[in-house]
């Protein structure tokens, strides 16, 4: 459900593996999926190919007239960005009919929502924690390394085989929650990254960025202390250790941060794909999940906040370009 990055990476992979997929999205998405098919590219793997008539691609005005010819889909992997969680639960839930797992891509607060809008589906936190960007239509690549996540449960654990033989291997978590937060703490590059309009990698390997990032992070973990959470490890270092690490100067960074590094020269964020193409980003669910447990705890997390205004206060306007040098002025005086 949402045939975007996410959504046509995952399931071109699980269809490629023999499974039968459904990909609903917009009719502008749906009519590229059909000509084009799909192109899976991937950082550590060979290339895969999904062709057109292999494709099983429906527009979300359709949903309900699944399936076409029996059984149900038994799982609904629910791949939209933030504020499309409700509307894309209801969509999923009517394809599916009856009773299925659904597995949620991303976001601390987004499966709680999707089972508010979806009472009759069983719906499991999932967690992606690499990088996919469309680099032409239907051609999806992975441009990072990383396991899916999901909660364990008994609607999560019979689909272990397919995303193995997927090359997608599912790793089960009995409370996920600190494995969101430690990938919220890693996603609050997102928005860096969105301002510098800088791939990735060029974005990390330049000390003011990194300092960025840094700084929103040692507030995210001073509200989790707050809260009593303690993330979980999600990237090569520790997360308390990592400002640390970003804060290196320049030359010791790129040595010690090498493995951090091995990222696609192309890369970027999701987030820098919406501010490229003006969509909403989602930054309300990262820098606003850091600021309203802070509230709540009776904290201030002043740099989050202005990074909230400054990707979202003068929307639909597009956010400021910045230099690197000048968001840091930014953030320190926040
Ligand atoms: N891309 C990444 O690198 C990445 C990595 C890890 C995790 N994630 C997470 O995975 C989730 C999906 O991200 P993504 O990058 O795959 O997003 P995306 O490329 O924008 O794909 C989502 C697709 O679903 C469509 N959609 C939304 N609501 C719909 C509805 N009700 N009916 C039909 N289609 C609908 C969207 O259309 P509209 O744009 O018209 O709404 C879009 O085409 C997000 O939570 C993101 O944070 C992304």
């Amino acid at each position: 459900m949402g045939a975007g990055s996410v959504g046509c990476l995952v399931g071109g992979r699980l269809a490629a593996a023999g499974a039968r997929v459904h990909f609903i999205g917009r009719p502008r998405v749906v009519e590229v999926r059909r000509t084009e098919g799909l192109t899976l590219s991937d950082v550590e793997g060979p290339t895969l190919h999904v062709a057109p008539d292999a494709l099983d691609a429906l527009d979300a005005l359709h949903a309900s007239e699944l399936p076409p010819d029996g059984a149900a889909p038994g799982l609904v992997l629910l791949a939209v960005k933030s504020a499309g969680t409700e509307a894309a639960t209801a969509t999923g839930a009517r394809a599916a009919r009856g009773h299925a797992a659904a597995v949620v891509a991303n976001g601390v607060d987004k499966a709680a929502r999707a089972q508010a809008v979806a009472p009759q589906l069983r719906v499991v936190p999932g967690m992606v924690p690499f990088n996919v960007a469309e680099l032409a239509p239907g051609h999806l690549h992975r441009g990072t390394q990383g396991v899916l996540a999901a909660q364990h449960d008994v609607a999560s654990t019979p689909w272990l085989p397919l995303f193995a033989r997927a090359g997608l291997p599912l790793a089960l978590h009995a409370d996920l929650a600190p494995v969101q937060w430690g990938k919220l703490l890693l996603n609050l590059n997102n928005p860096v990254n969105a301002l510098s309009r800088l791939p990735l990698r060029a974005e990390l390997m330049q000390r003011d960025w990194r300092r960025c990032f840094a700084a929103l992070r040692d507030e995210a973990l001073g509200v989790l202390r707050a809260a009593g959470m303690e993330p979980a490890r999600v990237a090569p270092v520790p997360p308390r250790w990592l400002p640390k690490l970003l804060r290196l100067p320049d030359a010791l960074f790129t040595r010690v941060a090498a493995r951090m590094l091995r990222i696609d020269e192309k890369a970027r964020s999701s987030m820098a794909d919406d501010v490229a193409l003006g969509r909403r980003t989602e930054i309300d669910a990262l820098c606003g999940e850091v600021v309203r447990p802070a509230r709540a705890h009776g904290l201030a997390a002043p740099r989050n906040a202005r990074m909230l205004q400054l990707l979202d206060g003068r929307w639909p306007e597009a956010p400021p370009v910045m230099t690197a040098g000048e968001l840091w002025s930014a953030l320190k005086r926040a």
